[in-house]
């Protein structure tokens, strides 16, 4: 038994080669945990501009480990050997998992995985790290929906041991335990969850976030006095340094979702958050978002 008393998770679909689509922070960072646990990793995106940034992200926190003696030359040239870079999707046609973090908008979502439907081998496992969107649509989109999960990291991947374990009514167990069997031996801690707008985390973290915003809004006090006050309370960051790191774009698209699925009327987006969305200042990627970096 695991520490929750649940049986702890086998691997029932062999899994040596994992596919990432996508070359964003969160696709980088999936890239990166896979790669460290010593599977073989083709990660495709648009351009190769976008491939190389992958690398640049990968290798850049293996400088850092590096740096701190956590890590030898050898071992991070390992790392960076085992991630193969492609344009094309069809470089995911012999991977026994997918994990796909590309734009966080369905009919994209949609998009992918009818071509990833085509694409895989039979048995392949299809993930969607989508942090609020629907799995069962994704499933939905391919002939072969028990092999469609939610595997939702958080941000930034490497670090956080947390995934979200999302399965659909149409996931098969075996998928669903090779999964989380899969988190654990990348180091990961999974938790299941079924598929609900925004899971366990995004449900109760996001009102949050949205709630500082309309607290700065109001008056009462400065980002920068929220920022502290939480952290006094032990959170890691504050919430405008934790929207920064998330993006002001993904966490709207989050905030509407769940208004979307929910409507309570009070978690209706701060008027600042879509704000800075429209002028670009979307965190720590542009250098600037609530606070400046
Ligand atoms: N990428 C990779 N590694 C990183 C990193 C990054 N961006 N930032 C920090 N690290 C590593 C450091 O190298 C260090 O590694 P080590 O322990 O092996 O030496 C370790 O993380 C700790 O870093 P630091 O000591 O420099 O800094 P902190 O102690 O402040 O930790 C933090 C940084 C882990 C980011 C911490 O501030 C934190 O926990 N913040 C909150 C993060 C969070 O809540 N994320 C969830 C957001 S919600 C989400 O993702 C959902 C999605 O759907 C939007």
């Amino acid at each position: 038994e695991g520490a929750d008393g649940t049986p702890v998770p086998t691997v029932k679909r062999p899994v040596s080669s994992v596919g990432v689509v996508g070359t964003g922070t969160m696709a980088s960072g999936i890239a990166q945990v896979f790669a460290q646990a010593g599977y073989d990793v083709v990660y495709v995106g648009r351009s190769q501009e976008k491939l190389d940034g992958v690398v640049g992200y990968v290798t850049k926190n293996l400088d850092r480990a590096v740096a701190k003696g956590k890590l030898d030359e050898a071992g991070k040239d390992a790392v960076l050997a085992r991630l193969t870079g492609a344009t094309e999707r069809e470089a995911l046609a012999d991977v026994d998992l997918v994990v796909e973090a590309i734009a966080e908008d369905l009919d994209i979502k949609l998009e992918l995985f009818r071509d990833l439907d085509r694409i895989c081998k039979p048995g392949a496992i299809l993930a969607t790290t989508t942090s609020s969107l629907s799995i069962r649509a994704c499933a939905d989109a391919t002939a072969r929906p028990a092999d469609v999960i939610g595997m939702h990291f958080f941000n930034p991947a490497p670090v956080m041991k947390l995934v979200e374990v999302v399965t659909t009514e149409a996931t098969d167990p075996d998928v669903d335990e090779t999964v989380r069997a899969l988190c654990l031996a990348t180091g990961k801690h999974p938790v299941s969850c079924g598929d609900r707008a925004g899971f366990i985390v995004n449900a109760l973290l996001f009102p949050y976030l949205n709630d500082a915003i309309k607290l700065q809004e109001s008056g009462a006090a400065s980002m920068e006095t929220i920022d502290t006050a939480m952290k006094e309370t032990k959170l890691p960051m504050g919430p405008f340094e934790l929207l920064d790191v998330v993006g002001n774009d993904v966490s709207l698209a989050i905030q509407e979702t769940l208004v979307g699925a929910f409507g309570h009327e009070g978690w209706q987006p701060a008027e600042s958050l879509k704000q800075v969305v429209a002028e670009g200042r979307l965190g720590r990627k542009t250098k600037a978002g609530f606070h400046t970096y």
